[in-house]
């Protein structure tokens, strides 16, 4: 039998538990109505901040992978809510699948989209020793050894998803895209210049102006230092669009057509005067949001770091400190690997 405290405290949670449901639903609606009234607006941010809502989804939140939440919810948004189908989506360094994952899940709900409705994953699914670290005390751990391939994984974790999912092997700096057009095009594999010139050359000349979009997830990043001076090159025909926040991600929208010398460039650190490079950078951390600016202040001191510059290096160092970035980022990983060098 219940005591009458019992009762009153079980109808109190039912209550709340109702009232719950109840905001949620409104909640999700205002936002369904926010989305129907920018959709046909270009590129609002609204439109692509929205997708932050999907931050508590469990299935994004469940995957595996060096991604964040914010970026895995954007992923989701961007296939589901904002993909038109004009061109295809790719997804360039996918790892173990959790960016293609979220595009495949966003895909599956698309209602608008009625072509091009296939994710092409591409990465060397070849494993390195810095995959150990993400892998550590996951069901993954000791299970592959450096050069080992894990595209058995990559296809076991994405199988669900296997009508939208066209895994693609190979190295990016070699490797050839088919030529039609792309209308989303993530990278994360700009690990070096030969793999920036090969994205550069096969897949940007793909995109289509007005429409597609880019989505640098090592824009903010401290290790992949060439790609501001690129960018730099490429500022007039990119517009940012989203920053995604707590990530390294920004998104571009191509404006307008590329010009052909730069999608034909072997891309190389001799091409850049240290001015450009100074202003490259300096144009980076103008267009991101404060939270990402001392991992492109890391950057920039890699950037030296890469090219032999070791005191120009440390110089970036002494300035961050000078004007106090914040050395919890990814500032403190450049400053200890630019210290180790001697
Ligand atoms: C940082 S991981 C990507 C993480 C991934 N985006 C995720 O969702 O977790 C970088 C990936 O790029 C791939 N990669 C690096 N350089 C490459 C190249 N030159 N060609 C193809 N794939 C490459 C690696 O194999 C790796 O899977």
């Amino acid at each position: 039998m219940l005591t009458a405290d019992k009762k009153l405290s079980n109808t109190f949670f039912r209550r709340c538990r109702s009232l719950g449901k109840i905001a949620a639903i409104v909640f999700a609606g205002g936002w369904y109505y926010l989305l129907g009234f920018f959709g046909d607006k270009g590129d609002r941010v609204i439109q692509h901040a929205a997708s932050q809502t999907m931050v508590l989804s469990p299935k994004l939140r469940r995957l595996h992978g060096m991604t964040t939440r914010t970026e895995r919810a954007y992923l989701y948004w961007y296939a589901k809510h904002i993909f038109t189908g004009k061109g295809h989506i790719v997804d360039l360094g996918c790892w173990l699948g959790s960016t293609t994952v979220s595009l495949a899940m966003g895909l599956e709900r698309n209602r608008h989209a009625s072509f091009n409705k296939l994710i092409h994953g591409y990465d060397e699914f070849v494993w390195r020793s810095y995959m150990d670290l993400s892998a550590k005390g996951t069901e993954l751990e000791g299970k592959y050894r450096a050069g080992d391939s894990f595209l058995d994984e990559f296809e076991r974790r994405t199988s669900q998803w296997r009508q939208y999912i066209k895994p693609c092997q190979g190295d990016l700096a070699k490797v050839r895209w088919c030529g039609d057009p792309i209308e989303f095009l993530l990278i994360d594999a700009m690990k070096s210049w030969g793999a920036a010139t090969g994205v550069v050359q096969d897949f940007f000349p793909a995109l289509i102006p007005g429409v597609s979009l880019i989505l640098h997830q090592d824009f903010a990043h401290w290790f992949t230092s060439w790609i501001h001076p690129i960018h730099y090159r490429f500022r007039d025909y990119f517009d940012p669009v989203y920053d995604v926040p707590s990530s390294g991600s920004m998104v571009f929208r191509l404006s307008r057509e590329l010009p052909l010398d730069l999608l034909k460039q072997e891309w190389s650190e001799t091409q850049f005067s240290e001015q450009e490079v100074e202003e490259a950078f300096a144009y980076s951390l103008k267009i991101v949001s404060s939270e990402k600016r001392a991992n492109v202040v890391a950057a920039k001191a890699m950037y030296y770091f890469h090219s032999g510059r070791l005191d120009r290096a440390r110089e970036e160092i002494a300035d961050a400190h000078a004007r106090g970035y914040d050395f919890n980022s990814e500032l403190g990983i450049a400053e200890r690997r630019i210290a180790e060098e001697r």
